[in-house]
């Protein structure tokens, strides 16, 4: 059977607003790169060239910057999931538009440090009805949690007020040998109390129907994006693999590891690991320190700035301000004199502290 990718973003990203009312989380490029565009490239990587995309909130975005997926060389159709009624529905959505074969779930706002390759593989080897991935995670209430014990998967619960002992937390890939299944699984749920048809409760249907059901537990890096601190912490992990690349022009100095990509100026001091994006200028007052990503065509002069995600056409005047922990949305304008900042801001704000008024 064919496999065929099932990538969820419908989803409003509600804790990372403002950002996301004008960009889906999927869609913030860390390191010149969408994470949609990352994960799609990782899945076709892994075998899959079809792809049904589920999309809500903000779809047409995601039909601007994927198009059909010819410029990904995958085939890529949109589905509409029109009310947020979960992922056990979004899956279903897609199998009534046409999705059929062996079904790679992936939820667009999650990244793995080792890639999926190795799932689909042990997926389709072990011949599981499901597969899914688990992992130790600090603040398991925020997830599903799944109970193991010999070795089999026995039960699975959304988000437990406490976590439950020997229990792992379940990531956003989740695989099915037959969509029949799936969508007599479905047929089964009633929304939760958050009003979903529960991923948990879906895969809970072949456990107590005697599924075969695989799990790996993985130490790889994973990260599901759903705060400002998760998306910056994916920011710092991706900066930790950069190796040095400089494309741009250095008429400052750069240090450590470092991207400078096509067209951008450094003309202050740019500490890595660091990332700059394609036409952006480090104006000559600035210091850029580590575990910045400064997206493209950004201008920032003076100031520090320290561990932060810069998005595109942003414009800094930092003054002799230092900035930290922030993300700042694109097309925003931040003038600041001095002082120690963290901003989290959406797209096209103007922040301007009082000294410039
Ligand atoms: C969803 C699932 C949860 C899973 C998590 C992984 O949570 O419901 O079981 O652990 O994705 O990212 P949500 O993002 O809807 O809070």
């Amino acid at each position: 059977m064919v496999l065929v990718g099932v990538v969820l973003v419908a989803g409003e990203g509600t804790r990372l607003r403002p950002l996301t009312y004008t960009l889906p989380k999927p869609l913030i490029p860390v390191m010149g790169k969408p994470l949609i565009v990352r994960a799609i490239e990782n899945l076709r990587d892994s075998g899959i060239s079809d792809f049904h995309v589920v999309v809500g909130h903000l779809g047409f975005l995601f039909r601007q910057t994927l198009g059909d997926g010819s410029g990904l060389g995958v085939r890529v159709r949109y589905v509409e999931q029109g009310e947020r009624l979960g992922i056990a529905h979004a899956i279903h959505r897609a199998i009534e538009e046409g999705a059929n074969g062996e079904l790679v779930v992936y939820l667009g706002d999650n990244y793995f440090g080792e890639g999926v390759g190795g799932f689909v593989r042990e997926f389709r080897e072990g011949g599981y009805d499901v597969y899914i991935v688990l992992t130790k995670h600090r603040d398991s209430t925020r997830f599903g949690n799944a109970i193991v014990s010999d070795g089999r998967v026995v039960r699975l619960i959304e988000k437990p007020r406490e976590p439950p002992p020997n229990s792992y937390v379940v990531t956003g890939i989740y695989m099915f040998r037959d969509p029949d299944d799936v969508e007599r699984a479905f047929k089964t749920l009633k929304p939760s109390a958050r009003g979903e048809y529960e991923i948990t409760e879906l895969i809970q249907w072949f456990i107590d129907n005697n599924r075969r059901v695989g799990y790996t537990v993985t130490n790889g890096w994973w990260k599901d994006t759903g705060t400002p601190q998760d998306m910056l912490d994916l920011v710092y992990l991706m900066l930790d693999a950069v190796e040095t690349r400089i494309e741009g022009e250095v008429r400052g100095m750069v240090n450590g590891r470092v991207i400078i990509e096509r067209d951008a100026v450094v003309e202050g001091v740019v500490h890595g690991p660091a990332y700059v994006g394609r036409g952006s200028v480090v104006g000559k007052d600035s210091v850029i320190e580590h575990y910045v990503d400064v997206e493209a065509n950004v201008t920032i002069n003076g100031g520090t700035m320290s561990r932060s995600l810069i998005l595109n056409d942003a414009r800094l005047e930092l003054g002799r301000a230092r900035v930290v922990d922030s993300i700042i949305g694109p097309r925003s304008a931040v003038r600041l004199e001095k002082g120690r900042h963290t901003l989290i801001i959406g797209e096209g704000n103007l922040i301007m502290s009082t000294d410039w008024a």
